[in-house]
Parts: structure tokens; sequence; C-alpha cells
């Protein structure tokens, strides 16, 4: 049930592969009605065969009913990505990427009379050295300074205590700051001190037999023998799919609770 003073957020983690969006497609439904969100948000970096995502993908995203893409590192490993990125402003990438880079960093919309803001910001412990997180997330709350609008944040990071630390630091600026990157989902769910709904890694939707989303035995081989082994995403056994539900106060958009979700099925 969902009282009627709440705006409800769904955020899935990375979709990885066919696995994933079979999941995706099979389950969204099932968690519409169950869980009623006003908003769903998911990352779709490893959308296309574990790296990147095609137009026709994230197209078919926005048809079943997905509100806003968020993506990371992988997002430009299918070159297309260039061809469309401008056209579809569903589709973010993350926003301390240099000035020049095609797309944008977050995507305003309005949804059941609330005024959204998705913003993807992009971590840089044990990741490529782009420009500062923490100063692009200064630099968009000053264009956001006065107005009224519920700010929520993807932050692709590999590092736990990088997530943790930008958690801190945007705590009572931003409405809510979720993690993804690891495709490990952590238990540390909470409302910080200022009001700001936190959780560290939401996880991922693929198969569980998997590394991170990718097949065990290619994984195997390049990790254990070193062989420049091409990664493909998992299909076999069981699927999972994992994300969050956070619930705000529509008038004072107030997290009011933030929860961990997870769903199974065959694949
Ligand atoms: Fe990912
Ligand atoms: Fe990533």
């Amino acid at each position: 049930m969902k009282a009627e003073n709440v705006f409800r957020v769904m955020a899935l983690g990375d979709i990885v592969g066919d696995a994933g969006r079979k999941l995706l497609q099979t389950k969204l439904i099932h968690l519409q009605r169950k869980y009623l969100p006003d908003l769903v948000v998911v990352n779709g970096e490893n959308a296309a065969h574990g790296f990147g995502i095609t137009k026709k993908i994230a197209e078919e995203f926005l048809n079943w009913g997905i509100d806003v893409i968020t993506s990371g590192n992988h997002i430009w490993q299918k070159k297309e990505i260039f061809d469309f990125i401008e056209e579809m402003p569903q589709l973010i990438r993350p926003l301390n990427y240099p000035p020049g880079t095609p797309g944008n960093g977050f995507y305003r919309l309005q949804k059941k009379d609330m005024d959204v803001v998705v913003v993807n910001i992009m971590g840089r412990i044990y990741m490529e050295p782009i420009d500062c997180p923490f100063r692009a997330m200064d630099e968009l709350l000053k264009q956001l300074e006065g107005e009224n609008v519920l700010v929520l944040v993807d932050f692709h990071a590999e590092a736990t205590s990088e997530k943790q630390l930008m958690g801190w630091y945007l705590d009572g600026r931003v409405h809510a700051l979720w993690g993804t990157h690891t495709h490990i989902p952590t238990a540390d769910e909470r409302i910080l001190p200022k009001k700001t709904a936190y959780i560290t890694d939401i996880g991922m939707c693929g198969a569980v037999y998997s590394v991170i989303g990718m097949n065990v035995s290619e994984s195997q081989r390049r990790v254990i023998q070193h062989l420049p082994v091409r990664f493909s995403p998992a299909t076999e056994g069981e699927l999972e799919l994992q994300g969050i539900l956070i619930d705000f106060d529509k008038k004072s958009k107030k997290p009011l609770l933030i929860q961990r979700i997870v769903e199974r099925m065959e694949g």
C-alpha cells in the first residue's frame, strides 16, 4: 500500500545483457502493481550485451514505462550512442565528464505534480580520472538554488568509501543518493541526519550464477589464466532483479523510507 502523501521512486540496478532485459520486461508490470512507484529509474550502461546501450533498447525501456535511464563508464561502448544520446534526454551520462561531452548529466521532468531532477555522476577511485564529481554537484545545485525540485542522484562509483563520502557531502542538499557500478547491493540503506535517503550500491538485474552479471568460466579464464577472453553476460539459471524504493513526503520532499527490493525468476 502507498499513502496519499507519498511520492514513491523505484530505482533498479544495472540491467546486464539479455538476462537483465528479459527480467525487467517480465517483472516490471508486477513491480508497478506491487509497489505503485510514481517514478522509475534504471541504470542501462550494461544493457546491450553487457557493454553500453543501443537506441532500440533505450526506446524499449521508455516504452515499458521507465522514466529515466542512468548510466556510467560503459555508456560509450556501443558506437551508435553518439548518434542518439542528444535526441533522448531521458538517457543520461555522468555529469562530470569534461565540457563538450555529448549528452546530458541530468534530466528534469514533471511526474504526478512533482518536479524532479535525476542526476548521474561518476566516481574517480579505481576508475577513469574524470572531472571532480563533488564540484560538478556543487555547480548543478547552484543552478537549482531556490527551486522547489526533488533531486535524485545515481552515483556510479567503485569505492564504497567514495560513495559514502559523497553521501555525507550531499546530505541535506539532495533528496536521495544511491550508488551503482559494483553490481553488488549493500545493506546500508538509511536516511542520513539532514534527510537524504542513501545507499552505497543498489546492485544489478541479471543472472545469479555470474561474476557481476558476466559469464563465470570466461571470467575465470581471464582472471586466473590471464587470457584475453572476451566477456559476455551470463544467461543460465536463476535471475535476480535488485533495486530500491524510496518514499518521499509530497509536500516537504523529505524521505520517509528507503528499502531494498529483490525479485527472482528462473532463467
Ligand atoms: Fe554496470
Ligand atoms: Fe559501471
